[in-house]
């Protein structure tokens, strides 16, 4: 069966876009070595609603934005892709505000590892300040959402034409032989250190409320996840006969 990738670059640059142009680089070249199907969405498509902060997600599950924006088909496509990619231009030191935009409606999956098992490639542009922090930024972002396997891209370039340059290409087939060992199976997710203390944190803050009306803990409760002694014992749970 094809897999499936999801891309969101929150870059509000279109067609001019190099962040944009990076990542349609990348899944062409994956797609002539795997068998998968991608999109990439941007702020151009997506207008998305700022989070209102009501946090009605942590206490219900829903989101009233949801029905005006449909981001709930957003949702529904990440979940069922094997992989999340996400994509900025360095702004100001760190992650575009489109892109802020996109994970603060995504906050619930913070904490209820919705996410777990997938893998996920994040990938920065800039003109050469500020990679490293806007990496760490969307690592903890995407861990925090339970994804562990993560390859990063951070690219200093200053035009389009750069991503002709041979040092470019070589890292976008490090990132497509990466995605491919790991859409054929050869490589398995693996939790870590962040990962596993962090699994206990929200262990420890839902256990005392599982079995009250909030949603977080609730779906702990629920997805049997109390039961479990480590974020390793979830994934291992995950890939049972894969
Ligand atoms: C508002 C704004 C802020 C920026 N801030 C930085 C920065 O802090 N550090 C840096 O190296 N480049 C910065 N840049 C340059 C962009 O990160 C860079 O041009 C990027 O590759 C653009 O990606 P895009 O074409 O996908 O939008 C900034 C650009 C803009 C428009």
């Amino acid at each position: 069966m094809n897999k499936k990738i999801f891309c969101y670059v929150g870059s509000p640059r279109g067609e001019k876009s190099i962040t944009i142009n990076l990542a349609r680089k990348l899944l062409t070249y994956l797609s002539h070595r795997s068998e998968c199907i991608y999109k990439i969405y941007s702020p151009s498509e997506l207008k998305l609603e700022k989070c209102l902060g009501c946090e009605c997600c942590s206490k219900n599950g829903n989101c009233e934005l949801d029905k005006v924006d449909n981001f709930d088909k957003i949702k529904n496509e990440m979940i069922s892709s094997d992989v999340i990619i996400l994509g900025t231009p360095v702004y100001a030191g760190t992650i575009s505000s489109y892109l802020k935009e996109f994970i603060e409606r995504l906050s619930l999956w913070l904490h209820i590892f919705k996410l777990a098992g997938k893998c996920g490639v994040i990938i920065a542009t800039s003109t050469g300040n500020s990679l490293n922090e806007t990496a760490y930024y969307l690592r903890r972002i995407m861990h925090g959402w339970g994804i562990s396997d993560i390859y990063t891209m951070l690219i200093p370039v200053q035009t389009n034409d750069d991503l002709e340059k041979a040092e470019i290409n070589e890292e976008i087939n490090r990132c497509v032989e990466y995605l491919c060992s790991f859409l054929a199976g050869l490589k398995k997710p693996a939790s870590n250190n962040y990962l596993e203390q962090y699994f206990q944190t929200l262990k420890k803050l839902y256990l005392p409320v599982r079995n009250f009306e909030h949603y977080e803990a609730k779906y702990w409760n629920e997805n049997g996840f109390f039961e479990l002694n480590s974020y390793k014992e979830l994934l291992e749970i995950l890939y049972k006969g894969k």
